[in-house]
């Protein structure tokens, strides 16, 4: 038997929306679950919606009685490390005490797969580069802390429950659906990309924060993964944790850095607009290099990214409209 019916938690995010669209032309029937405090819209192109929190138990107790689900997909998240700094409180509750509402929730109704949405944040400062799942995890922000708390946390109920999880270690997420549905919109929006483009659209200047980094171009370099890549990703993921009865974090990343520098040339190629660009200087903490290491999941999962070169990730970023009429506004 195969996994049929999915809860996918932050389903009106960014990775959430591309998630459920994966799952729906795969045939899964999903529910989307979301606070609406960052997501925008939820694609009605895909199953059900119910606007909650995580945090809410009897909520969550009452869908969980009411819809049996194979297995969960939790992308519900704060997301921001500069807010994380300022109000960690919120990011411990929102992140770690939410999910282990969640994860109560689901043992209680005897759900016992998970996907969790981790993040290369938990390494912290890279001792070397690429990273593989074994460099050592020291995060720098409660972001990156509450990452690796509720990792800890996983890892501890697979030992003691009938339970089976993977956590993927997304490096920097980026583009679009190449059906042009849906985009990233984040708010703030603080992820290169889109604030490339945006300046292409606006004429506003991007700041560059650092063109001192011993880089060939002084700009610090980011590996890319592109969001389809990530969403195959969590279904090879779901095989293995139904089918294997396995657990275990993996890292997602094309593998590949590109500067700033890269980032902004190759955006303006592909708009054929001129990015005005502001230097600042480099922002604490922000490391010179953070390039990921995916061999694991390629070997273990079969994962293979299709999408994740920098024009491609680019083109589809660009063309990406989001028309209202495919999807639910609330
Ligand atoms: N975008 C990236 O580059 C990236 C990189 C690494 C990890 N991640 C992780 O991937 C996941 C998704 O990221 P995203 O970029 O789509 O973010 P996003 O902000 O677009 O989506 C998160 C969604 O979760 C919802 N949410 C937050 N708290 C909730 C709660 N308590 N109850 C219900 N819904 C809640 C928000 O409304 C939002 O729709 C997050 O867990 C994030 O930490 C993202």
């Amino acid at each position: 038997m195969r996994p049929k019916s999915i809860l996918v938690t932050g389903g009106a995010g960014y990775i959430g929306s591309h998630m459920l669209l994966t799952l729906s032309r795969a045939g899964f029937k999903t529910i989307a679950f979301d606070n609406l405090s960052s997501g925008h819209r939820i694609p009605m192109f895909t199953g059900d919606t119910v606007i909650g929190d995580i945090q809410n138990e009897a909520l969550l107790s009452d869908l969980f009685s009411r819809h049996h689900f194979d297995a969960v997909m939790h992308f519900a998240a704060s997301i921001e490390v500069g807010e994380s700094v300022m109000h960690p409180e919120h990011y411990y509750e929102n992140n770690v005490v939410a999910t282990l509402q969640l994860l109560k929730t689901m043992r209680a109704h005897r759900v016992c797969h998970l996907i969790f949405s981790s993040s290369a944040a938990i390494y912290g400062e890279p001792i070397y580069t690429p990273l593989d799942e074994k460099h050592p995890c020291q995060p720098l922000n409660p972001y990156g802390r509450s990452k690796y708390m509720i990792e800890q946390m996983l890892a501890d109920f697979a030992k003691a429950y009938d339970f089976h999880y993977i956590a993927l270690r997304y490096f920097n997420a980026a583009g679009a659906d190449p059906s042009g549905l849906l985009c990233e919109q984040h708010t703030p929006e603080t992820h290169l990309i889109p604030l490339a483009l945006q300046a292409a659209k606006t004429g506003q200047p991007l700041t560059v924060y650092g063109c001192d980094y011993p880089t060939s171009d002084g700009t610090c370099l980011r590996d890319y993964i592109h969001v389809n890549d990530l969403c195959d990703a969590h279904l090879l993921a779901l095989e293995a944790v139904w089918q294997q009865k396995t657990s275990g974090c993996y890292n997602l990343g094309s593998g590949q850095g590109y500067s700033v520098q890269e980032v902004i040339d190759t955006a303006r190629l592909i708009t054929g607009l001129p990015i005005p660009v502001t230097y600042a200087t480099r922002r604490p903490g922000d490391p010179t290099r953070l390039v990921a290491n995916a061999d694991l999941a390629k070997e273990q999962l079969g994962w293979q990214p299709r999408y994740s070169d920098l024009p491609t990730i680019i083109k589809h970023a660009w063309a990406a409209r989001a028309p209202l009429d495919s999807l639910l506004s609330i």
